[in-house]
């Protein structure tokens, strides 16, 4: 199944590939600036943030390492349990280190504010979160992020790393589905 074809499941587009493509090169900059001259490491959450780490990582001005968690925090369905399970930690000790945190999306903020207070634990010089998208509306608890991509209404989104049902991580755009897939 090709990109193309996929869009057909979309309902609405909420961010379109050029729209995410300009932001993150924005965004990149600003990290760049922050973090030069510091001993940066990327911290990517699976499977999600798998496109953003991809292309954040390439519009990032300086080198860094990337390490990845994989966490799960959905029991069922697209609710954020705030039950929070490591499926995969970190390969490496991350004491000294500046960490950020790159995330596909902040909903409730339940998953993100547990692995922020988890990496916290282990001695970092400093750990500050990169999400793409978020949903202020969705809000269930204050989770500090430093740098935000597109705040979105509070709808079930996929494409471009999210999921529905595992599907369409790899549409290029971000979007809403078609009420006929979920039938
Ligand atoms: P919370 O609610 O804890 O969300 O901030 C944590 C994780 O849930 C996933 N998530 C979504 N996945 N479409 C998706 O495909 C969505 O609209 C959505 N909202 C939340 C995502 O993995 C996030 O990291
Ligand atoms: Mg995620």
């Amino acid at each position: 199944m090709d990109s193309s074809h996929m869009g057909a499941d979309l309902e609405r587009v909420l961010v379109s590939e050029t729209e995410i493509e300009t932001r993150l090169g924005e965004l990149a900059e600003e990290i760049a600036k922050e973090y030069e001259g510091k001993d940066l490491l990327l911290v990517g959450v699976l499977k999600g943030a798998v496109m953003v780490m991809a292309d954040l990582m390439r519009a990032l001005p300086m080198t860094a390492p990337v390490d990845w968690m994989a966490v799960s925090s959905y029991g069922s369905g697209t609710k954020s349990s705030g039950v929070v399970r490591i499926l995969k930690d970190l390969d490496a000790d991350i004491s000294g280190k500046h960490v950020l945190i790159v995330e596909d999306i902040v909903d409730s903020g339940l998953t993100l504010s547990w692995i922020k207070a988890n990496l916290e634990s282990r001695n970092p010089a400093s750990v500050e979160i990169c999400t793409l998208l978020r949903k202020p509306d969705a809000a269930k608890v204050e989770v500090d992020v430093k740098w935000v991509g597109f705040d979105i209404p509070n709808e079930f989104v996929v494409g471009y790393g999210l999921d529905y049902a595992e599907q369409y991580r790899g549409l290029r755009q971000v979007g809403t589905l078609a009420p006929h897939v979920y039938s």
